[in-house]
């Protein structure tokens, strides 16, 4: 029988660097007696100083008093030597991410700690249940996921393998708690609930950027301006490193068996294999010598100005323009025709309503509300689409041009992390609410992606995906059955089966 939470006093981490030093920090300021070793004195020295360092800041700031600084450093001990372990009740491992070497270390472990300590590893991408093959006693074995920083990152992702115990996920969540952190259970599989649930939003405003649809400025802006992100895609892209999220992408793409849904792009290959790596090489999306594109200001309404225009389907979406001037009016044959697609690209519309497409602009309005819209027309193109823009901006509203795609910008990209949240619901990434905690507090995201498909509907976030579908003919868009299911039932995305 492994530690209960209780038992738990003193806790052995391995490898001092980025991530060691913070989860050392973190059980140390939370009261519990830290070891930490790293093959490297020089390492450890290194994290110690970084630990004193910035628990000093937290005195300063008022987040801990002396005494409580003093105590945390007091229980914080270094040694390169493994045997420095051997009475801990748990371990954290950190160390390089190899298999291999993370098995030899978990062998060698079992030889010196109690057969009641549990074996902890803060992998990214590496299963469970391989590390745990090379242990004698594989139900000790758990993964216990921490972000980069870990003082400020509140969520655990908390890994069972296939042969780990229950009470030892317990004690393992309990744990977690205790540090001030939020535990969430994620599946033993690629990428466990926040990697995986983070491709959504990078591939597909890659897929967007290389189909010519709009730019990285403009994807950024309108993911920030409309659709509440705090950074857009490509700068967040940037800050990570193409060195880090392309190698991520590949390996979660591959551990999935190539499922379109996780698939980059040709694109996002390239810029890895040209070291145009983002942020730490001062080129990446952007340009880190030259100044970078700041977000718009919405324009002021100027005096109201009105527009006549033909709505041929869902006039009842243009509300929130009727109310700045928009007025629909019978066809007099030269005047815009506006229509707002569903997931269709404006030329199916044209299409399908048999429009004039030299008069019609497809308008996305999901983002009305924080100032922005986003425009496109068929190609070759409109001859009232200036006029459309400029009616737009004196209306008071911030205006993207982009070419035709299904599902525009913001709704396209919103709709994959829906649906890719539904599959890792349906597969059992994890349960609907430690799959909304871990997208929110795990990839900052603005909101719950179960909840905010309820909020669109959805019936809606199902229409999108059949017609980004059925336009592209890429099972890239295939909808979830978890979301089929509750969108033809009216059910909430978080209702379990
Ligand atoms: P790092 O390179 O900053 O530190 C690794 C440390 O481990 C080094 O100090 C190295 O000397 C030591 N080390 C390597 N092999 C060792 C061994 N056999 N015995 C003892 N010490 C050894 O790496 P980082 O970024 O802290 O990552 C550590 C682990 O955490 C990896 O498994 C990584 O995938 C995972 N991780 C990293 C995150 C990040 O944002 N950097 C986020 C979440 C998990």
């Amino acid at each position: 029988m492994a530690y209960a939470f209780e038992d738990i006093r003193k806790v052995g981490v391995i490898g001092a660097g980025i991530m060691g030093a913070g989860i050392a920090q973190v059980l140390a300021t939370s009261g519990f007696e830290v070891v930490l070793n790293d093959m490297s004195a020089e390492a450890i020295e290194k994290a110690r100083a970084g630990i004193d360092a910035r628990i000093d800041r937290l005195t300063e700031k008022g987040r801990l008093q002396p005494e409580q600084a003093e105590a945390a450093k007091a229980r914080l001990s270094g040694s390169s030597e493994l045997s420095a372990l051997s009475d801990v009740q748990l371990v954290v491992e950190a160390i390089v991410e190899r298999l291999d070497v993370k098995q030899g270390l978990f062998s060698e472990l079992e030889k010196i700690v109690s057969p009641e300590t549990i074996l902890a590893s803060n992998t990214s991408s590496l299963s469970i249940a391989s590390i745990a093959k090379a242990c004698d006693r594989r139900g000790r074995v758990v993964g216990m996921h921490f972000f980069n920083p870990v003082p400020l990152m509140k969520l655990v992702e908390v890994i069972g393998g296939a042969a780990t115990d229950r009470s030892v996920i317990d004690t393992t969540r309990a744990l977690a708690e205790a540090m001030g952190k939020v535990p969430v259970l994620a599946k033993d599989g690629p990428g466990f609930i926040v990697n995986l649930g983070g491709r959504a939003y990078y591939t597909e405003a890659l897929h967007i950027h290389g189909e010519g649809v709009a730019d990285p400025a403009q994807i950024d802006r309108i993911m920030k301006m409309a659709a509440g992100f705090r950074m857009g895609p490509f700068e967040l892209m940037d800050l990570t490193g193409m060195d880090v999220n392309y190698p991520v992408s590949t390996l979660i793409f591959e551990g999935y068996k190539h499922d379109r849904r996780l698939a980059t792009t040709a694109g996002h290959a390239y810029m890895f294999e040209a070291g145009l790596l983002g942020r730490k090489v001062g080129q990446g999306f952007y340009d880190y010598d030259q100044d970078l594109p700041k977000l718009p200001s919405v324009p002021e309404e100027s005096a109201r100005t009105e527009l006549s225009v033909v709505l041929p389907e869902r006039a009842t979406d243009f509300a929130a323009l009727t109310d700045r001037g928009l007025s629909a009016a019978a066809d007099d044959g030269a005047m815009p025709i506006l229509v707002s697609p569903l997931g269709e690209d404006c030329s199916s519309m044209v299409a399908r309503l048999g429009l004039d497409r030299r008069r019609t602009v497809a308008v996305d309005l999901s983002g009305v509300q924080m100032g922005l819209v986003t425009v496109m027309t068929a190609p070759g193109g409109s001859d009232v689409l200036e006029d459309v823009t400029r009616w737009l901006t004196q209306a008071g509203l911030h205006v993207e041009v982009i070419k035709d795609s299904p599902g525009f910008v913001a709704p396209r990209i919103v709709s994959m992390i829906v649906n890719l949240c539904c599959e890792m619901a349906q597969i059992g990434v994890g349960s609907p609410a430690d799959l909304g905690k871990a997208m929110t507090l795990g990839l900052n995201y603005p909101f719950n992606p179960l909840d905010h498909g309820d909020a669109i509907g959805a019936e809606r976030v199902l229409a999108t995906m059949q017609e980004l579908q059925e336009t592209t003919g890429s099972e890239r868009y295939r909808p979830s059955l978890w979301l089929k299911r509750r969108a033809r039932l009216d059910l909430s995305l978080s209702a379990p089966d």
